[in-house]
């Protein structure tokens, strides 16, 4: 009786049109998106009486039973019953099944989902697959519209589902900004949302130690805590700016053991990172003794950072240090029960090695040769340890330096591919496993619109549809080489992210393109369809939930103009800029401003300690008022403002009459950016042709971050009034 008067309730719905099938992508919003998805019409419509259905055993799948019944809530206000079932029944009407059946096809993560007017049936091998097919389930339900409920309708379709690669990663620095324990689960919900499976948790590094350790306690007593932090960008002010604030914080054991479950049932295997042998000044601080001693044998002093780069100061790879990394390591591998440990690797400069005796007699006795080697004897020592404990080694590709027969790193050791993609062709073709985060496509620290209107970003540029065009595999592979391409990460560094909203504005939505570049086939990626399953839906979603998603990662700026009498007029210039920063041709009164906001000098005609000399002929005598000339302040790269601008005008455009000569401050510190200097010419002036003479500094002036270099002009854009 009761399914009688439902499938009357369903023909009404379709009879009176209020379930209408469109066959467009905001339909089935999924993203990442299905390997196979067959659109259908009509909808299953969750009812009052509609009931979910699920195995007793495991546990786990009635945790993804009430996730999905609390989405429902949300959206229609309806509260569905949860059935578990002893034995699988057949399915029945207005019932939502997950079921537990073998497919070979699917895999560990793959999933079936069928959606029909009657009801949904979800399959899986694992547990994991259902968690899957139940994130593609939740967004096939109505976005969330604030405040009021609605019909739970979701759209027929036949779904099959299996992801590409088997790691699928997102990684967060807590060691430059550290990050709350409750900010980690929101962070680890949303990459499940995903389906990334991998979380690298970056926890020391040169500017915070921000793990627990029992044996080590001055790690975090001294380690987690700096007395302050760099102003602004690394290059923007000159002298460096420190804003005097104590920053620290750390995990306690407990809290990584309750975020390690937490990810866990999310099936999101969490990566510890613990920085070795660059990267550890705050171990340093912390234990001095893990430092060279300096020539008279006493320990050296260090400090936590209070900036960011690369230190020179690193571990010394001496019997002390690597028995404190397999204390604190057997400490991390009893909180984490993952397979990898991350031991980083990269980025550790070698002269406080080569200065080292005891550096020096360590190559001579192991026959390593070099510096590059001991580092190589320094990661294998490590690798045998973990392997010794069951684990696999992960490190940045610089794991792959120095490599000798002798040094072999186990079989099982993974190289993360960071610095471009050829350390990930070089790992595969070594027979290691590979995961693929080269920068250009994977650092979402980088900026992802015109900088000029973005928050301060670390540099770069990686805008979301470059994102979205990755491809993780390689060319020039062979087959079995190909398949150790276990996927790929976003890697999130915190140097100019010091807020979980911050955090937030820069993982999404480049990330969601990011889930589709490791669970979908190439031949199902198109961008236009990606696009059109973000927004609306995926965009109303973050905000539902307070996501602080980047909007501007999916508009493109026009660039303004900057209009004037001279706009697209000709000049010749009266000397030769820096080769590799060339004048392109009307550069100058192109009405387009050149740009410092990723931290690059872009579009500027440079003089490298030469004078700047233009003459700008503007068709025809006119009043000439005002000569604006943009001149970049960035001393923390040589580019000084000149010394002294000299005017003149003429009308023949061979005797020119001066009529200014302005100074200007070259010497002066503070923050880098473009300087529109006017000048005001005396009342009264016509001419056809100006003149601007801007002199050189000619060596960067005392006070600055390199006294005495050659100082560097940089100018864009001229304009008259
Ligand atoms: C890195 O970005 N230094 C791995």
């Amino acid at each position: 009786m009761k399914n009688i008067f439902w499938f009357a309730c369903v023909f009404i719905l379709f009879a009176t049109g209020l379930v209408t099938a469109q066959s467009t992508p905001d339909r089935y919003p999924i993203i990442p998106r299905p390997a196979q998805l067959i659109q259908q019409n009509g909808a299953f419509l969750v009812n009052v009486s509609t009931t979910l259905q699920i195995p007793a055993q495991p546990a786990e799948v009635r945790s993804m039973a009430n996730h999905l019944a609390e989405a429902i809530n949300r959206v229609g206000g309806l509260s569905p019953t949860i059935n578990i079932l002893s034995t699988p029944t057949e399915p029945g009407t207005n019932q939502i099944q997950f079921v537990l059946r073998p497919d070979s096809s699917l895999g560990s993560e793959g999933y079936r989902l069928r959606v029909s007017a009657l009801g949904i049936q979800l399959e899986a091998n694992e547990p994991q697959g259902l968690f899957y097919g139940l994130q593609s389930l939740l967004q096939l339900l109505p976005a969330p519209n604030l405040g009021t409920t609605q019909l739970v309708e979701i759209p027929a379709c036949q779904i099959r589902d299996k992801p590409r690669y088997t790691y699928r990663g997102l990684h967060l620095d807590v060691s430059r900004h550290f990050f709350p324990v409750s900010f980690i689960k929101r962070y680890i919900d949303q990459m499940a949302r995903y389906k990334f499976n991998q979380f690298h948790w970056h926890l020391t590094d040169d500017q915070g130690w921000r793990i627990e350790i029992k044996k080590y306690p001055k790690l975090t007593q001294v380690g987690a805590n700096r007395p302050e932090t760099i102003v602004g960008h690394y290059e923007e002010y000159d002298p460096q700016v420190f804003n005097g604030k104590p920053y620290g914080g750390y995990y306690t054991q407990d809290e990584i053991r309750e975020v390690v479950r937490y990810a866990q049932a999310r099936y999101v295997n969490i990566i510890p990172e613990i920085e070795m042998p660059g990267h550890a000044l705050a171990a340093l601080a912390a234990y001095p003794e893990l430092g060279c001693p300096n020539t008279d044998g006493k320990p050296r002093t260090y400090a936590v950072a209070t900036k960011w780069g690369v230190f020179g100061d690193v571990l010394c790879p001496s019997e002390r240090t690597f028995s404190f990394l397999e204390d604190v390591l057997a400490e991390v591998m009893a909180l984490f029960p993952g397979p990898y440990i991350h031991i980083g690797g990269d980025e550790c400069p070698k002269q406080t090695w080569r200065n080292s005796p005891f550096c020096q007699r360590l190559i001579r006795r192991e026959g390593l040769g070099n510096a590059h080697a001991l580092q190589r004897y320094f990661i294998k020592r490590i690798d045998s340890f973990l392997v010794s404990r069951g684990r696999k080694l992960l490190g940045w590709d610089e794991i792959l330096q120095g490599s000798s027969p002798r040094l072999k790193l186990s079989a099982g050791a993974t190289v993360m591919s960071w610095r471009g993609i050829q350390y990930g062709v070089q790992a595969a073709r070594q027979g290691h496993g590979v995961v693929m985060t080269p920068d250009k496509f994977c650092y979402l620290n980088y900026f992802q619109s015109d900088p000029g209107r973005e928050p301060l970003a670390f540099g770069g540029m990686l805008p979301i549809q470059k994102v979205y065009s990755y491809d993780p595999t390689p060319a020039g592979l062979t087959p079995a080489q190909q398949r150790l391409i276990l996927g790929a990460q976003g890697n999130v560094w915190t140097e100019y992210i010091a807020t979980p909203e911050q955090v937030e504005y820069m993982v999404w939505p480049r990330a969601a393109a990011l889930a589709e570049v490791v669970w979908t086939e190439p031949n199902r990626k198109d961008y236009t369809n990606f696009l059109a399953r973000l927004a609306p839906y995926h965009l109303a979603q973050f905000r539902a939930e307070g996501v602080n998603y980047a909007a501007s990662a999916l508009t493109t700026l026009p660039k303004e103009r900057l209009l004037s009498k001279a706009t697209n007029k000709p000049y010749i210039l009266l000397t030769q800029p820096h080769p590799s920063r060339p004048d392109h041709g009307g550069m100058l009164t192109d009405g387009i401003m050149g740009t410092l906001g990723g931290y690059e000098v872009v579009d500027f005609v440079s003089f490298w300690g030469r004078n700047f000399g233009v003459v700008l002929d503007l068709g025809q005598s006119q009043p000439v008022q005002t000569i604006t000339v943009g001149f970049v302040k960035y001393t923390a790269r040589d580019i000084c403002l000149p010394r002294q601008v000299d005017l003149a005008v003429s009308d023949d455009g061979q005797t020119f009459t001066p009529v200014g000569t302005f100074p200007a401050n070259a010497a002066e510190q503070g923050r880098r950016g473009i300087v529109r200097m006017p000048f005001a010419l005396p009342a009264g002036i016509q001419a056809r042709f100006v003149r601007v003479l801007a002199q050189n500094v000619g060596r960067v002036p005392a006070g600055m971050r390199h006294p005495g270099a050659v100082a560097k002009l940089a100018v864009d854009e001229v304009t008259v009034d």
